[in-house]
């Protein structure tokens, strides 16, 4: 894998971009990437598109003509539009591997309702739900009139983090259906609802990589989502992330893997969809256990930031492998010569004892791959105890906000141990070539790594102090659930 196009232009897209560096690829593309892509590759954007905005159809026609015209060897797409578009099947389809589903596993994220289904007809836990299109608003809003319990209503289809709302009360829920179902809020994505029962409980992203058959899964993290302090306010992509969460111990951990990443696996491959790339699961952990708040076809952002630099592994060849649809070929070649990573045991245990009790498998509902063809699961030791991430924002995310402003102190963190800023928003001054500008509501990832999550919260926000720009907002309190609790404080 000596070509890669890294297709995506956040702090995700950065920290993939740093990794695959980090482990020797030598040459490196991003589309449409950012200021911080340039340090480990080239950007390229428009390619034979149209002037003005292209729709993401037209996109992906050009990457792929872009991918074909560079002899590009392996794809890794970051964001999920462009796999709901079609990217990954147009890729394959041109013979050339890439790590994310195809539009088919993609509906895992971009259906909130097929997701649901998906799940009840593999046993998952997660909240019971019902769907509604809009041609049934009058039953939604009966359904919720009716029903006793707090409910949290959800756009079906992508909508940016914008699609759900956990409700407080009968009129809040009410006020939802109407946005969606009657005024068109998010157009498309939201003219069919899923009503789901509001669900109790810490949340833990808990992301896979997996070829369909092997499944890698990697450390967990936990992401701030609320823009606020004491996770308050709106919504938005994510204020900051860390790993490990201490709350997050080996038991749960090895639950979740086998009712829920191991089951999720084995439906997609026993309904026929060939899904290649990472496995998000955003779980809540409820009194009941595990339970599923939503799948993400694709690598969390801003989770990644923080789970990649904890990883010593030889990105290139594991995300090519799983492309290639021969992941458990290589980690066992991996554990055998025993440099970077080994298996672990007691997963692979966990793995054959949910062969074993699948409720797929005993009702006999889903043909599972046979248990002599189904590998096992793995992890990788981690090399760096723990990693938080802190994002740097521009004053007024996630609403409006202005962008254009000088970054400085770039050049002084880069020199300080224990710590990688991540671009996301940010682009090079077209009239002062080495200067960064801020380009976006989220600007920088700053990741410190250390020991201890105490360790790596103060190497972070030692580097967010470091660094300037007119705007800056970003939250004090990253990480504050697991270290008011963890002992390493
Ligand atoms: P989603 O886009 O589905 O991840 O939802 C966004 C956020 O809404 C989640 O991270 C949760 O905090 C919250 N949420 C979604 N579904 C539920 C649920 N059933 N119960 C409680 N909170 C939920
Ligand atoms: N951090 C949440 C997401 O990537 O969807």
């Amino acid at each position: 894998m000596n070509r890669i196009l890294v297709v995506g232009s956040g702090g995700r897209e950065d920290a993939l971009g740093w990794a695959l560096a980090r482990a020797g690829a030598q040459q490196l593309w991003f589309y449409p990437g950012n200021a911080g892509t340039l340090r480990w590759g080239t950007n390229i954007s428009r390619y034979g598109m149209p002037a003005g905005k292209s729709s993401e159809k037209e996109e992906v026609e050009a990457i792929v003509k872009w991918a074909q015209a560079h002899g590009i060897d392996l794809v890794v797409v970051g964001p999920e539009a462009y796999l709901a578009a079609g990217l990954a099947d147009r890729m394959r389809a041109a013979g050339i591997p890439v790590f994310g589903p195809g539009v088919a596993g993609a509906r895992i994220e971009a259906s909130k309702a097929w997701a649901k289904e998906f799940m009840a007809r593999h046993g998952i836990p997660t909240a019971p739900h019902v769907t509604f299109t809009q041609a049934e608003a009058g039953a939604a809003r009966r359904y919720v009139e009716q029903s006793g319990r707090p409910l949290v209503i959800k756009a079906d289809g992508l909508a940016a983090g914008k699609g759900v709302r956990v409700t407080a009360s009968r009129q809040e829920a009410l006020e939802a259906l109407e946005a969606l179902l009657v005024e068109g809020t998010l157009g498309e994505a939201g003219r069919t609802v899923v009503i789901e029962e509001r669900m109790e409980g810490r949340e833990v992203s808990l992301l896979a990589i997996t070829d369909g058959e092997a499944l890698l899964v990697l450390p967990e993290a936990q992401d701030h989502k609320r823009v606020g302090e004491g996770d308050t306010g709106p919504n938005t992509g994510g204020m900051g992330a860390y790993s490990p969460v201490p709350f997050f111990n080996k038991e749960v951990r090895e639950e979740a893997i086998r009712r829920i990443l191991l089951p999720a696996v084995q439906g997609l491959a026993g309904e026929g969809i060939d899904y290649r790339g990472v496995l998000y699961a955003g779980l809540m952990l409820t009194g009941d256990g595990p339970k599923v708040v939503e799948f993400n076809c694709r690598f969390g952002d801003p989770e990644t930031q923080v789970i990649l630099p904890r990883l010593s592994v030889d990105w290139p060849s594991l995300l090519g492998a799983a492309a290639q649809g021969r992941l458990g070929e290589y980690l066992r070649e991996l554990s055998s010569t025993g440099a970077t990573a080994c298996a672990d045991a007691t997963a692979a245990s966990v793995a054959n004892a949910a062969t074993a009790e699948s409720p797929a498998a005993a009702t006999g509902g889903t043909v599972l791959r046979a248990r002599s063809t189904f590998s096992q699961v793995w992890e990788l030791r981690p090399t760096t105890g723990a990693a938080l991430g802190v994002v740097l924002a521009s004053r007024g995310y996630p609403g409006k906000y202005e962008t254009g402003f000088p970054i400085s102190g770039l050049d002084v963190v880069a020199a300080l141990p224990g710590i990688e800023v991540f671009h996301a928003g940010t682009r090079v001054d077209p009239s002062r070539p080495g200067e960064v500008l801020t380009a976006g509501g989220r600007v920088l990832n700053v990741v410190g790594l250390g020991d201890t999550l105490s360790e790596a919260r103060s190497r972070a926000y030692e580097g967010a102090a470091a660094i300037r720009f007119d705007n800056v907002y970003y939250r004090r309190d990253i990480g504050h659930q697991a270290l008011e609790e963890s002992r390493d404080q």
